[in-house]
């Protein structure tokens, strides 16, 4: 493959801006020493099992996206059991979650500051038992759709990754978005919908955490949560 093969099939950005405010003086240091000794190994494709980077759990879990990082800190300091793998470009975010994990003392959350397609890339088959992904950027003019993260091809990436039985959860509070990604999840033949009535979708899981993102109601729906299920 030439290099100009390899960008006509690079995927497209699926975020907006990677910079914000310039970053305290603490979160300069946590880029610095945190990071390095919490940030995931990716290296040749397939190759990683994520299994190895924590002492002692029973599950690994995966959060796509995670803004300002008050869900990843949230889940990790409820399930220690679990070892917790969370990507977000967004360079504020990255340094907020890290401030989170410092002051929480958590061992279990392994960063990812680059696309987490580059990260699932890196991952060995079945090596996942949850993934979130909630409320991705929207992207919702219609120009601008095949930005969304939720593409066939993505899917089939999270339908490696995943163990026979691994969970997806979506969470969106944009309409044409909602339906999108349902279409596609069902369409797609490794994922199967766990919902049994509309109360299943409309109202939150139990355990699940609201990000400041969440609460500024940005969309055009009230949000709904799908639960998919990997055969
Ligand atoms: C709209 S925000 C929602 C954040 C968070 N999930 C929440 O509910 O508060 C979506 C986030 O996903 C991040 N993002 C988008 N595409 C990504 C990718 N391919 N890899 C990692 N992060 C991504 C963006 O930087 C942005 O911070």
């Amino acid at each position: 493959m030439t290099d100009e093969d390899r960008l006509a099939h690079r995927p497209l950005r699926t975020y907006g801006r990677r910079g914000g405010r310039p970053l305290s003086g603490r979160q300069k240091q946590l880029f610095e020493t945190l990071l390095p000794q919490i940030r995931v190994p990716v290296g040749a494709p397939g190759a990683l099992d994520p299994a190895t980077l924590f002492d002692d759990v029973d599950e690994i879990w995966l959060e796509i996206g995670f803004g300002g990082g008050e869900h990843t800190s949230g889940q990790a300091k409820s399930h220690p059991e679990v070892g917790l793998l969370a990507s977000e470009v967004f360079i504020e975010g990255m340094a907020k979650c890290l401030g989170q994990i410092e002051d929480e003392g958590l061992t279990n959350v392994r960063l990812w500051e680059e696309d987490a397609r580059e990260l699932m890339a890196g991952l060995r088959d079945q090596c996942i038992d949850r993934v979130f992904i909630l409320f991705p950027d929207p992207w919702p003019k219609t120009k601008q759709q095949k930005r969304r993260l939720i593409q066939p091809d993505f899917l089939d990436d999270l339908a490696r990754v995943l163990k026979p039985g691994g969970r997806v959860r979506f969470a969106t509070d944009v309409r044409s978005y909602a339906d999108e990604a349902l279409e596609r999840l069902l369409r797609h033949p490794a994922f199967d919908w766990l919902a049994e009535t509309a109360e299943d979708w409309r109202r939150a899981p139990a355990d699940h955490i609201q990000t400041r993102y969440q609460t500024k109601n940005l969309g055009d729906i009230a949000p709904v949560y799908f639960e998919f299920i990997c055969a």
